[in-house]
């Protein structure tokens, strides 16, 4: 199905990428600063360990500020996990790309699964990727199908919410600033922590490879492939050996230090 020189251009760049990256979505928690900066203390400790992974820390947006101060020279970034288009207006409640940037935030998770229950759209979404690569920041934009129909209709539903998510996004911008996060929706946060087969994942990193190449051409053969949904320090050493993906985006196991250390160390040890 797939041409055999699509799939050589992306193994040539899987290999050029010059580290893993785990990216962990704390969400609405914490809900103290002095607990964020607990947890983080004890992640930074941890990473240090593991030099082969960018680790990005997606806290809440109050407690980005600190957790900049502490992440200093650590290597580690932070993110935001949502940030508005318009650089300046009156739009209560919103944060720009540019106040995302003043802060010290370096990554955007946008489009989020929990985002777009909440009424989001792809032309949103869109518009936020765009903003945000514009003003010097990785987009990690998220997508996944609610759920798998054995017809393989989901492989549509994905395509079309890649193209429409990144419609307004140039090839350059792509190579500059873009992360896809596949995130099964079905997959996050189930309580048995079971995540997704490696061997269907693979599957589905190859098809999302080839909706990218078939839009942007070489420009979107760096762009890296992260997997989120349940991921845990007991799947993810598999996910990543046989998933071909070059990390994770790591919900409830990024608050646990141990755990998303363990998480870290199966990036920095996958071959
Ligand atoms: P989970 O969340 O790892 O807790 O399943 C992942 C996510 O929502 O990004």
């Amino acid at each position: 199905m797939l041409g055999k020189r699509f799939i050589r251009r992306c193994y040539n760049s899987s290999m050029s990428f010059k580290k893993r990256i785990v990216v962990g979505n704390w969400k609405m928690s914490p809900e103290t600063v002095y607990e964020a900066k607990e947890i983080f203390s004890k992640i930074k400790r941890r990473a240090k360990n593991y030099k082969k992974v960018q680790v990005v820390i997606c806290p809440p947006d109050l407690h980005v500020v600190p957790l900049v101060k502490i992440a200093a020279r650590s290597g580690i970034h932070i993110g935001v996990q949502d940030v508005f288009w318009e650089d300046e207006g009156f739009f209560t409640g919103q944060i720009s790309p540019k106040m995302a940037y003043d802060a010290g935030a370096r990554f955007a998770i946008l489009g989020h699964s929990e985002r777009r229950k909440m009424g989001e759209s792809s032309s949103q979404v869109a518009k936020k990727v765009s903003a945000v690569i514009r003003d010097k920041i990785v987009a990690v934009l998220c997508v996944g199908e609610n759920a798998r129909d054995p017809e393989g209709n989901y492989l549509s539903f994905l395509r079309e919410q890649i193209m429409s998510s990144l419609v307004l996004v140039s090839k350059e911008a792509v190579k500059a600033g873009l992360i896809i996060a596949y995130e099964p929706v079905w997959e996050i946060g189930r309580k048995d922590m079971k995540s997704m087969n490696p061997a269907d994942l693979r599957q589905t990193v190859i098809f999302i490879k080839k909706v990218l190449f078939d839009a942007y051409g070489d420009y979107a053969t760096q762009v890296p492939i992260l997997y989120g949904g349940s991921v845990s320090s007991i799947n993810a050493s598999s996910l990543i050996a046989d998933g071909d993906i070059s990390g994770f985006l790591v919900g409830r196991q990024s608050l646990d230090p141990n755990l998303f250390g363990e998480i870290l160390k199966s990036a920095h040890e996958a071959r």
